[in-house]
């Protein structure tokens, strides 16, 4: 395959950015976008150029760091995939594709691609965990917990804090990645300790982060990768507006 791509360059977050265009050839479909995009730095190296600059680590859809704009849609056009598993054959010889770092102010631009994302790392630390012992593994199975449940809190641990939802947002919200990591402590038995505390401090973060608001768009369920639904938001607003009825920080 031949393609042509327009690639957001930016070699600092000091310096104005802008779509450069490159070619793209002998593709072959069954590379995946990141390997499309190795095959164009090789190029761009052995001519002497600064090669695009991308996150990514597993390349396996685990790890949530490849994540950038594919012609405006976040991670791509196939639902439930990261960047890292797009394949090329998915796209037509001789198209043209945009690629375009996460556009939000908690987000800035580091270089071309890259975006730097540690607010979500900080909106985890101000309540992500379970501080208290949960024991070893056959401990923790001695708690009962409804299978409903196990399967809801494990729907929303399933997030990989990628920032898609940010991205695809038109206010930049983290609420669809809060609210997972929300939900997933906040429904297990292990979580009710720290409850109110974790829900009050992790929504403040998130605010003192920069996101926007939710007005319930549903962009962010529409390009997550792991399919985190929107109904965690419901949740989460409720949690929050009882945590904070008892003023606990
Ligand atoms: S909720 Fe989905 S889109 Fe948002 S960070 Fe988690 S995995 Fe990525
Ligand atoms: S590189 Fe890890 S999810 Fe894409």
């Amino acid at each position: 395959m031949n393609l042509t791509l327009r690639v957001w360059r930016q070699p600092n977050p000091a310096t104005p950015g802008r779509l450069v265009e490159y070619k793209a050839e002998n593709i072959s479909p069954d590379m995946s976008f990141l390997e499309m995009l190795d095959v164009v730095n090789e190029g761009l190296i052995k001519r002497g150029e600064e090669p695009i600059a991308f996150d990514s680590d597993c390349r396996e859809g685990i790890c949530g760091t490849c994540g950038c704009m594919v012609n405006g849609v976040a991670h791509g056009p196939d639902p439930g995939t990261t960047v890292c598993q797009l394949h090329m054959r998915r796209f037509r010889n001789g198209d043209t594709i945009t690629i375009e770092p996460w556009r939000a102010a908690a987000f800035p631009v580091v270089k071309d691609l890259v975006v730097d994302r540690s607010a979500l790392d900080r909106v985890v630390r101000a309540g992500g965990y379970v501080s208290m012992n949960v024991g070893a593994a056959p401990d923790a199975n001695a708690i009962p917990v409804p299978k409903t449940i196990a399967d809801e809190a494990f729907d929303a641990a399933a997030c990989i804090q990628c920032g898609a939802c940010v991205a695809a947002c038109k206010n930049a919200s983290a609420a669809l990645f809060t609210s997972a990591k929300l939900a997933h402590l906040n429904l297990l038995p292990q979580g009710q300790a720290e409850k109110t505390r974790r829900t009050i401090r992790m929504v403040e973060q998130m605010d003192i982060e920069g996101f926007g608001a939710c007005s319930n768009e549903g962009e962010c369920e529409a390009v997550c990768p792991k399919e985190i639904r929107i109904t965690n938001i419901a949740k989460m607003n409720r949690d929050y507006l009882k945590a904070s009825l008892t003023g606990v920080r």
